[in-house]
């Protein structure tokens, strides 16, 4: 997408499209206020009928107002103005993009207003994000490729000042490579399970190291795994006739520093194996290598903006299956840090793989590491779709965590980990069980990930519930990308000060 920045007045600009905004209570934007006066008053007229209106997402679509060069205007409104911000900007612009979607629109200008003092980076952020978003189709697996999305080429961003121009177009290049991320984070969500196995996520992680310099894949077979004593991941693979794989990235974008790692699940279908799932809704189970897809898509996003930054990345893949090889309730395992595991429920298996991931990946000696997986259902019913769960043995990571988010718009909530949690682990036969019991399913499992992680700085998120969406709109939302690549953006002091 090609972005460029403007200052001049929203009813002068020559776009097939401006999209200008109004809050609550009939209190214009500057653009839409510009645009009331080149029409001689026609928004007020058309607020006054009801025909527009400020409430936050409403959106009308407007042809050829008179005094205003582009011949479509879409009003959005923006919600109340005392709670104007990115989360509204994002709501607001994304419906009116929707609402154009299935037009010829090639170029648009976005002339939604901002609150005084916002940053020109995040708008430029938020704009290419949103769009990006709005834009995405999965039609990879349709026989007819028919109907294409709108074909927007230009999106023009409506800047106060002419020295904003520098950070909210460099927010918009940001922005653009965040979409490579989350669009491939998508893709391989929506993958069927018999597409997206485990050696195809080992391919598309090789094909990410082709001809780029700064990066090494490296895949390790199940006999690979089995020197190393990953007896812990194996246990869930055994029932499965497709082979598991270790994958690791390594990008190396600044030196010697010790990198951060980044370990996703990749459960590229998830039956729950021997414990088997019930049926209703168990296709979602694909979507259960989201971890491992978001920890691809950042790497996708650290490769386009090539960061000054070192960071790897650990995919344990497998697929979770009954069979008559597969592990069973009461199978006691060895994890690749010699702590013992009685399995009591064959689907608690996220933990078993990342175990070992995270194990393996000592030998980094990472700076942090931090593991990405739809880890548990108890996540979805503490947090909802709204916020990942994150739960770390180190206050500062977990602040920097929370605040990349915040500013990405794509949150986090702390939960506590600690040892009366850990206590629910307690085996009477082996280190530990992989199932702590009904309550607080989700820190139980992240204090079973902490058993693996003493002396690094570790954090876990748990995207059971972001990861994608069900019902009518199922599809992955490419979360926590955009987040962690916040995160990789500030430690690569990339982001405006
Ligand atoms: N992949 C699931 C978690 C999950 C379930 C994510 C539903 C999103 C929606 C995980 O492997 C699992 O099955 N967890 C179990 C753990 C339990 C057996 C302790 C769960 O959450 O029920
Ligand atoms: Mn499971
Ligand atoms: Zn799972």
């Amino acid at each position: 997408m090609e972005y460029f920045t403007t200052t001049s007045k929203a009813p002068r600009r020559a776009a097939d499209c401006v999209i200008v905004g109004i809050y609550a209570k009939g209190k214009f934007g500057i653009a839409a206020d510009d645009i009331n006066s080149a029409s001689k008053g026609e928004l007020k007229r058309l607020y006054k009928s009801g025909d527009i209106s400020g409430a936050l997402g409403r959106v009308t679509v407007l042809n050829n107002i008179s005094g205003v060069k582009a011949h479509r205007v879409v009003v959005v409104g923006l919600g109340k103005s005392a709670d104007f911000g990115l989360v509204p900007f994002r709501k607001a612009l994304a419906a009116a993009v929707k609402a154009i979607s299935k037009t010829k629109t090639q170029q648009i200008l976005v002339a939604l207003t901002l609150e005084p003092g916002a940053s020109p980076y995040y708008f430029g952020r938020a704009t290419a994000e949103t769009i990006g978003d709005e834009l995405y189709r999965f039609t990879e697996m349709k026989s007819a490729r028919k109907t294409r999305g709108m074909p927007l080429k230009k999106v023009g961003l409506s800047i106060a000042k002419r020295g904003d121009a520098g950070q909210a177009e460099r927010g918009a290049e940001h922005g653009d490579a965040i979409n490579i991320g989350v669009s491939l984070a998508k893709d391989l969500g929506n993958l069927p399970p018999n597409v997206c196995t485990p050696s195809y996520l080992a391919r598309q992680a090789q094909k990410m190291a082709k001809g780029n310099g700064r990066i090494t894949t490296r895949v390790l077979s199940e006999p690979e795994m089995k020197r190393l004593g990953m007896g812990s991941l194996l246990s869930v693979t055994a029932g499965a006739a497709e082979p598991a794989k270790l994958i690791t990235i390594q990008y190396k974008g600044a030196g010697k520093d010790a990198p951060i790692v980044l370990v996703g699940k990749g459960v590229t279908f998830d039956t729950g194996g021997i414990s088997l799932k019930p049926g209703a809704a168990m296709d979602e189970m694909k979507y259960d290598m989201c971890g491992a897809a978001s920890v691809l898509g950042t790497m996708a996003t650290i490769a386009a903006l090539k960061l000054p930054i070192n960071v790897n990345v650990v995919v344990p893949a497998v697929v979770n299956m009954p069979g008559s090889r597969a592990t069973v309730p009461g199978d006691i395992v060895k994890s690749m840090s010699g702590q013992t595991i009685e399995i009591l429920n064959t689907d608690a298996e996220g933990r078993l793989i990342l175990c070992d991931a995270l194990t393996y990946s000592r030998r980094y000696k990472p700076a942090a590491i931090i593991d990405v997986a739809t880890l548990t259902g108890a996540c979805v019913i503490a947090l909802g779709k709204h916020h990942t769960g994150l739960m770390s043995n180190d206050d500062a990571l977990a602040e920097s965590i929370l605040a990349a988010g915040q500013r990405a718009t794509d949150r986090a909530w702390r939960l506590p980990l600690g040892d009366d949690y850990a206590a629910q682990l307690k085996s009477n036969f082996a280190d530990m069980a992989n199932i702590g019991g009904r309550e607080a399913g989700t820190i139980t499992a992240g204090c079973f990930l902490g058993k693996f992680t003493d002396g690094m700085k570790w954090a876990h998120l748990d995207i059971a519930g972001v990861a994608w969406h069900s019902g009518a709109k199922k599809g992955g939302t490419g979360r926590p990308v955009p987040m962690l690549s916040e995160l990789v953006l500030e430690q690569s002091g990339v982001l405006p000060k």
